[in-house]
């Protein structure tokens, strides 16, 4: 191991064979923290060569178990955000795309953060579950073209050891590392393609566009390199994506949306997102038709059929689609009004998501308990006009004293004086 530290200290670049000895090494423990550590700070200051990032990327996926979703017909495409607050894609996506035809077959987890996973939000529908076998996971897919398990299994424990040592060790921001993190879990869980949502701005990982790109690239590199059709599409996080964050609360923004009358940001992001699904699927050859298909199940009201069917089929109450009240709702709601005359010019996306997590939305460690109801939701955008008084969000809350989530909130947002530009959506798609 001292001799691999040396060579990518010395920026030479390393085999797969020598790659492979560093993964397996560090999982089965004969490599000790220490080395692994040393290691991962030459990887941040070197960099990888895209052929040791997928070599990297495929020792980490056989560090651990496999997922084969063979059994399940037709093109698994899979989409990954590389993280914001309030996405509600995912909750729009799996539905939209099921209702063309294209195989929705999720893995999710609960996770830590602002809100709760894509899991703990489908669980704020009555009855809804997640604790299916496999074989029903696959004939579920099969017939409805969508459902969502529980993670179970012990896929890439190399990237849980991995990323518990970069944590503490200043290495995180390293794009190989964070590309290969992503990826092998992406391709463990057995994805035939993937669709890449990286996110740019204040709120996210990537703060300018140039390290986003080059992320997404170094993701798509990885992808082709090991037999995944992947594409990336390079999305705004300088504010929270849609109105809602909050479990029930981006339920509700999800019925919303797939209705059709949804926050404008996240109709366009799911509808791009889902072109792309829709493509890489092999149900559409360009974006604009898979997008016309898109629009067509949303308006005539399938993707919303589809919705109902796949909560129904997990032991999930369906009429809260067309009875969102029915949603676990917060004792109180608490309007936060703006203090002067202006232009939206911020909203720090990562204040607003600890505001939610601080109202019970999130997880702040993994023993933290959710509440489903709380949230945020905001009435007011950058670029957006507000007189003073108006309100710019309202709290849902169970708790009678709010003052610190209040005062985050203004503290988030930024009101100027004159116009404000809306910040681009999308900034760039990768192939
Ligand atoms: N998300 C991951 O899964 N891994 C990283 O390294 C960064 C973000
Ligand atoms: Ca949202």
């Amino acid at each position: 191991m001292v001799d691999l530290i040396e060579k990518k200290r010395d920026g030479k670049e390393l085999s797969q064979e020598e790659i492979n000895f560093i993964i397996e090494g560090y999982t089965n423990g004969n490599i000790p923290d220490y080395q692994m550590s040393a290691f991962q700070m030459a990887v941040f200051f070197q960099g990888m060569t895209p052929s040791e990032t997928a070599n990297f990327t495929m020792a980490i996926v056989k560090s651990g178990e496999q997922v084969d979703l063979s059994a399940i017909e037709g093109i698994k495409v899979d989409k990954h955000s590389t993280g914001g607050v309030g996405d509600t894609t995912t909750l729009v996506l799996a539905p939209l795309v099921a209702a063309v035809g294209v195989p929705v077959a999720k893995m999710s987890g609960r996770g830590l953060g602002h809100t709760g996973g894509t899991i703990d939000k489908l669980e704020s529908i009555k009855g809804f579950h997640t604790e299916i076998s496999q074989q029903e996971f696959y004939d579920l897919v099969n017939k409805n073209k969508v459902a969502v398990i529980g993670q179970s299994g012990n896929l890439t424990p190399a990237d849980k050891k991995i990323y518990g040592l970069r944590d503490v060790t200043a290495t995180v921001n390293s794009i190989p590392l964070i590309a290969s993190s992503i990826m092998s879990k992406k391709i463990a869980a057995g994805a035939d393609a993937i669709v890449l949502d990286v996110k740019v701005g204040a709120g996210a990982f990537m703060k300018n566009l140039e390290d986003a790109k080059a992320l997404a690239e170094t993701m798509v590199g990885i992808g082709k390199s090991l037999g995944r059709k992947t594409m990336a599409v390079i999305s705004d996080m300088n504010q929270p994506l849609g109105f809602a964050i909050g479990n029930a609360l981006e339920v509700k923004e999800a019925i919303d949306t797939l209705q059709g009358h949804g926050p404008k940001d996240l109709h366009e992001l799911s509808l791009t997102l889902g072109s792309q699904m829709v493509c890489l699927a092999g149900k559409a050859d360009t974006p604009e038709t898979a997008r016309a298909m898109l629009e067509e199940v949303i308006a005539n009201g399938k993707a919303l059929e589809k919705f109902k069917v796949f909560l129904a089929a997990q032991g999930g109450d369906a009429s809260v689609v067309d009875q969102p009240e029915k949603l676990p709702t917060a004792k109180y709601t608490l309007d936060v009004e703006a203090k002067a005359d202006g232009t939206v010019s911020e909203i720090v996306a990562d204040s607003i998501g600890t505001a939610a997590m601080i109202l019970g939305a999130g997880r702040a460690t993994k023993e933290s308990t959710i509440d489903l109801s709380v949230g945020l939701v905001l009435h007011k955008k950058i670029g957006d006009k507000v007189k003073k008084g108006e309100p710019i969000a309202t709290i849902h809350s169970n708790h009678d004293e709010n003052e610190e989530v209040i005062q985050r909130i203004y503290d988030s947002y930024t009101i100027e004086e004159g116009h404000v530009e809306r910040p681009t959506l999308i900034y760039d798609v990768i192939k």
